[in-house]
């Protein structure tokens, strides 16, 4: 299968061309005849949150996404509210509940605001059903129609991890702005003068926390129901130092349009990030979602300037000469990455430059990657150690350690 053929669904593409995509997110070709349960990319991330009112403002006015859609009391859905966002390739339903006997409050209350839905684009929805039944998955909504004036789209859904879903979505026959039951919606917000038309235009990866003992468990999902290929994996060394441990392992499509890590704990001196996740979230669910950029560094002053924090990264990373001489040359001056507290990865393919907010919800649970990739697939392995180390080595300065 061509990556043609993957990623004909024009309205997923807004105004992006294929080589972009190709760039941003590190596409490759695949032959999709083999492939038991064929994904074209992402179809939309779907949140629950406690005020949905107000988080599709947030994405709107500091993630400079647009509304496109809604659906809510005053379209005939009295249960909740639903925000459909788009920035380039990428989109977000926000929803919340109206109505206080809405099957969302639970699930914002065990949670917290988080994402019940990492909803997939396949060509084949039944296809996908018959193979992920077959190989024991849980299926949570069988293959059916849903039809309004814009025409029909085919869905279903599978369970993963916690009480996250892949909803399969094929919306080939279908024109609305999102699905039936959704009318077009647009907002009076305006984007400050100067500010780049999409802070992000596609969606890297998805970042999975799942329990301790279960990360291979959950490749094997993968792999088994969903065909995805092992692309790498971050054991032992990669992610260890004394005090940040964790696992981690990342299944892909054909195409590697979508990208799963999966992580888990692993047993150190000090508690994992990956338990305090599991912790807050009460049990597995998604981590962080990557956002692909094509500036990264108007990408962060734009965030800064709209109140968005992200992680600080000691000065020490940047001295480093081994670091230093290991990245060579990239497309900015390494004082400019240094001021705005940017990371940069080499491997044999290239480079990405990338970034990590803190969360952006209440709970220490779910927060944003930017990532900016020169021809590198990778994940920024090679900052994993180094940013945990320049981290040590200030404790040790400090006679912390
Ligand atoms: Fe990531």
């Amino acid at each position: 299968m061509s990556i043609d053929y993957a990623l004909t669904n024009e309205e997923h593409l807004a105004d992006l061309d294929l080589e972009q995509l190709r760039q941003l997110v590190g596409l490759v070709e695949y032959d999709g005849h083999l492939d038991p349960f064929p994904v074209s990319g992402w179809d939309a991330l779907v949140w629950i949150v406690g005020n949905a009112t107000q988080t599709s403002h947030f994405f709107q006015s500091a993630f400079g996404m647009d509304l496109v859609a809604y659906s809510g009391p005053s379209t005939g859905n009295r249960d909740h509210h639903a925000f459909v966002l788009e920035s380039g390739a990428v989109r977000f339903v926000i929803k919340g509940a109206v109505d206080p006997a809405s099957k969302l409050i639970e699930h914002q209350r065990k949670h917290g605001d988080g994402i019940v839905d990492i909803a997939l684009s396949v060509p084949d929805v039944d296809k996908c059903i018959k193979h992920a039944r077959a190989q024991g998955a849980t299926v949570l909504s069988e293959p059916h129609d849903l039809s309004d004036e814009n025409g029909t789209v085919r869905m279903a859904s599978i369970a993963i991890y916690g009480d996250t879903r892949h909803t399969l979505v094929d919306r080939s026959r279908y024109r609305g702005p999102y699905l039936p039951g959704y009318v077009e919606r647009t907002s009076s917000y305006l984007q400050r003068t100067g500010a780049p038309r999409r802070i992000f235009q596609a969606l890297d990866h998805v970042v999975g926390n799942v329990e301790l003992g279960m990360m291979d468990q959950w490749v094997h999902f993968y792999n088994r129901v969903m065909g995805f290929t092992n692309m790498a994996e971050f054991v032992g060394e990669d992610i260890a130092t004394d005090y940040s441990a964790l696992m981690s392992k990342v299944v892909t499509n054909g195409n590697h349009r979508v990208k799963f890590p999966l992580n888990e704990p692993a047993i150190a001196k000090k508690k994992s990030q990956i338990d305090e996740y599991l912790e807050y979230y009460q049990g597995p669910g998604v981590q962080h979602l990557a956002l692909a950029t094509n500036d990264i560094l108007a990408a962060v002053d734009v965030l800064v300037d709209e109140g968005i924090e992200f992680l600080a990264i000691p000065d020490s990373y940047y001295e480093d000469l081994e670091l230093r001489a290991r990245i060579g040359e990239v497309r900015a001056p390494i004082e400019e990455l240094q001021k705005r507290g940017i990371l940069v990865d080499r491997d044999e393919d290239g480079y990405l430059l990338q970034i990590f907010t803190k969360p952006v919800v209440d709970r220490p649970t779910l927060f944003f990657e930017l990532i900016e990739r020169h021809g590198s697939l990778g994940f920024g392995k090679g900052n994993f150690k180094a940013l945990f180390e320049a981290i040590e080595r200030e404790q040790n300065a400090r006679g912390n350690l």
